[in-house]
């Protein structure tokens, strides 16, 4: 089953991502990935659905959500916007999920608290609850179809991008996928870089604009 976001994604990934699983995108700032959230919770809300939007960064934007909805009020109101400040409100947020009744869920970003509560001394109990908070979300996926949608910084490791924390977040999603920029302003190409039947490599390439995401180009491998 797949979950349609109404973004250049769907074409890229046969339809849509996957309701049974964790979708993973990640890419630098500015890369798309708070755009591609915002427009799937605009495509479930389009088809009926609600969506629990966990905004770990306060990077929901109200302006945005109003350029790329004109029923913005109602729009707003198909989503249970949780904002999370500390690395523990975000664990508590996601560990109390099961019982919603949503048809989307995303977390954008999962690590960025991560990223700051993580030390040489605590990293393993931290690594731990990543793990904890991705299984809770496959779980999820899989046992009531209901597709989420996590998102990823990345960091430079020797002139190569890395996803923050590489193992855990490699291991759990059935769908990775990176955004790079590419020539122009506003272009990005979205990247499959894991998937259970398409091919890696695959990409889309894409334009950022006031009203959503336009696809540009034709797909081809890298
Ligand atoms: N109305 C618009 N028209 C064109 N481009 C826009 C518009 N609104 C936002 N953008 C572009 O979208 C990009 C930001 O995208 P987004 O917030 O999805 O990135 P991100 O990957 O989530 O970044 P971060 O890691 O900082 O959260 C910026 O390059 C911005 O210029
Ligand atoms: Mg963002």
């Amino acid at each position: 089953m797949k979950f349609k976001t109404g973004t250049p994604l769907d074409k890229l990934l046969d339809g849509g991502i996957d309701s049974d699983s964790v979708t993973n995108i990640y890419g630098p700032a500015g890369s798309g990935k708070t755009n591609i959230c915002m427009l799937a919770a605009r495509e479930n809300f389009r088809n009926g659905g609600k969506t629990l939007y966990i905004d770990t960064e306060t990077n929901f934007s109200f302006e945005r959500a109003r350029q790329i909805e004109p029923r913005f009020e109602d729009f707003m109101k198909s989503i249970f916007l949780k904002n999370v400040y500390t690395w523990k409100e975000q664990h508590e947020a996601i560990k109390s999920l099961a019982d919603m009744n949503v048809s989307l869920v995303i977390v954008d970003s999962l690590v960025a608290l991560y990223r700051m509560e993580i030390d040489d001394e605590n990293y393993q109990s931290v690594n731990k609850q990543l793990s904890t908070q991705y299984s809770i979300l496959a779980k999820l996926a899989r046992n009531r179809k209901i597709p989420v949608l996590v998102t990823n910084q990345v960091y430079s490791s020797e002139g190569k991008i890395e996803m923050t924390s590489r193992l855990i977040s490699r291991y759990w999603p059935k769908t990775i996928i990176e955004l790079k920029k590419t020539r122009g302003d506003n272009n990005r190409a979205a990247i499959i870089r894991k998937h259970r039947s398409l091919p890696e490599g695959r990409f889309v390439e894409f334009e950022i604009t006031s009203s959503g995401l336009k696809e540009i180009g034709k797909f081809k491998l890298f």
